[in-house]
């Protein structure tokens, strides 16, 4: 099939690559020069582990391009995906400016038949919305169909997620539309749940927000677990034994982050007060998530009191989670920031987001190893729990702080260990 990708973001990348490595003709279709420039030359606008070579061997074979002009390529495109960016607007509410600016361009260019098909995140009716831009701006020959096919990718493991995905959700209004979309996800094992469009839609909400959720319920459990004398480890991987629960996504720590959820859960509670219905379980969840990270500085700003001011703290991790250099909303942000507006010099070591931290942290150090983070500060803190920390030198890291104190807000290290190693240790809620 020929189709039209809008977006080169996660969701727009992730799957003008994956179809076109599975043997489509995809154009990438993008706004900004200087990153469609270097798309062309196989340079990608973030880190993701694999896509790059599978961008390059698409480029080189020919089925994936990349471009500015929607003109040569959604008149060709059987299928158009919108896969742009929906980010918080002040409101909380998502912002549409980029859907429905894309949409716009796509009317103008239909020829023929297109089904336009919308991956990005939206809220319930924005669908219908797309249908009534499509109708004003098309040619009058042309014709349509939309769907609603949300995207459950996760950064780090995206690739891996969009070849072996646990559901494909097909949200259409009619038997055309869904067909030419089984067709395309043929070679790609998942359940298909072919629903409705608002349906659709409220799935992608209700998967991200139940995910939240979970981690909002570790947090508390955690904080609740620090008062009680309990370890929130044991008591996750207890209740995870039960089928029902299950343990993934009840790791508690600084909170989540990302471009993904805390703009999701913040929409959900827009979208439940603009329908007149409750949002007391989405607003706690988001409520939990920064007291989270509160609690976790919290514990910073009490163990050192007035002697914070001038303290230096080595950090280990600023992306808001391992294997991304994606700092979008990342807990590291408000808690480096409070550290900081508290007088400490914050040094840090991150092993990919070093360059966006820099811009969202600008005045504070950076270094190039873990160990040159912990050398002579009087604390070193665990924020991302990347791989490359869990089997540090423990016993050159003691040596090279000042004070052998670690918050490990991501609960890496076993407290029982890093006790008899020396260190004072604070976990997460154990
Ligand atoms: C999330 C979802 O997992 C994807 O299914 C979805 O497609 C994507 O959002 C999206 O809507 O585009 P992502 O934001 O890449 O994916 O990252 P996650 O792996 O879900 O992690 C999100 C945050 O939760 C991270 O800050 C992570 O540290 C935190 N987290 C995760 C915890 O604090 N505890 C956990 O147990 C799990």
């Amino acid at each position: 099939m020929k189709l039209a990708v809008i977006g080169h973001g996660y969701v727009g990348l992730v799957t003008a690559a994956v179809f076109a490595d599975l043997g489509n003709t995809v154009f990438c279709v993008g706004r900004t020069p200087q990153k469609i420039a270097n798309l062309k030359k196989g340079i990608l606008p973030f880190f993701e582990p694999g896509l790059e070579e599978v961008v390059k061997r698409n480029l080189q074979a020919r089925r994936l391009s990349f471009t500015l002009s929607y003109e040569e390529t959604v008149s060709e495109a059987d299928i158009i995906f919108i896969s742009v960016g929906t980010p918080s607007s002040a409101s909380g509410e998502a912002d549409l400016s980029s859907v429905f600016e894309a949409t716009e361009k796509i009317a103008k260019n239909l020829r023929g038949f297109s089904l336009i098909t919308c991956k990005s995140t939206v809220p319930v009716g924005t669908n219908r919305e797309i249908a009534k831009i499509l109708n004003k701006f098309k040619p009058k020959n042309a014709s349509f169909e939309i769907a609603s096919c949300p995207e459950f990718l996760r950064e780090g493991t995206a690739l891996y997620d969009t070849l072996n995905p646990d559901r494909i959700v097909i949200g259409v209004e009619n038997r055309k539309a869904r067909d030419m979309l089984l067709e395309l996800h043929k070679p790609i094992n998942g359940h298909f749940v072919i629903t409705t469009i608002e349906t659709a839609e409220v799935i992608k909400y209700a998967a991200n927000t139940m995910l939240a959720t979970k981690i909002s319920f570790a947090n508390a459990m955690a904080m609740f677990c620090e008062v009680a004398g309990a370890d929130v480890e044991q008591v996750m991987e207890a209740i995870g034994l039960d089928q029902r629960i299950g343990r993934q996504f009840l790791s508690a720590g600084i909170g989540y982050g990302g471009s993904c959820f805390p703009k999701d859960v913040k929409a959900l509670v827009a979208m439940a007060r603009r329908y007149k219905t409750s949002d007391v379980l989405f607003s706690a969840v988001e409520e939990i998530n920064k007291l989270a990270y509160l609690n976790f500085t919290k514990k910073i700003v009490k163990f050192f009191g007035s002697k914070l001011k001038g303290a230096k703290i080595g950090v280990l991790g600023l992306a808001f989670k391992p294997n991304t250099d994606d700092m979008r909303d990342a807990p590291s942000i408000p808690i480096i920031n409070s550290l900081v507006g508290k007088g400490a010099k914050v040094v840090a070591f991150d092993p990919k987001a070093k360059e966006n931290a820099q811009k969202s942290l600008p005045t504070i150090s950076y270094v190039k190893s873990p160990y040159e983070a912990a050398q002579d500060a009087q604390a070193l803190l665990i924020l991302t729990e990347w791989n490359e920390f869990k089997q540090l030198d423990l016993e050159k890291i003691k040596k090279l702080l000042k004070k052998p104190v670690i918050f490990d807000g991501r609960n890496i290290y076993e407290p029982g260990k890093m006790k008899s190693l020396g260190f004072t240790y604070f976990g997460t809620g154990r």
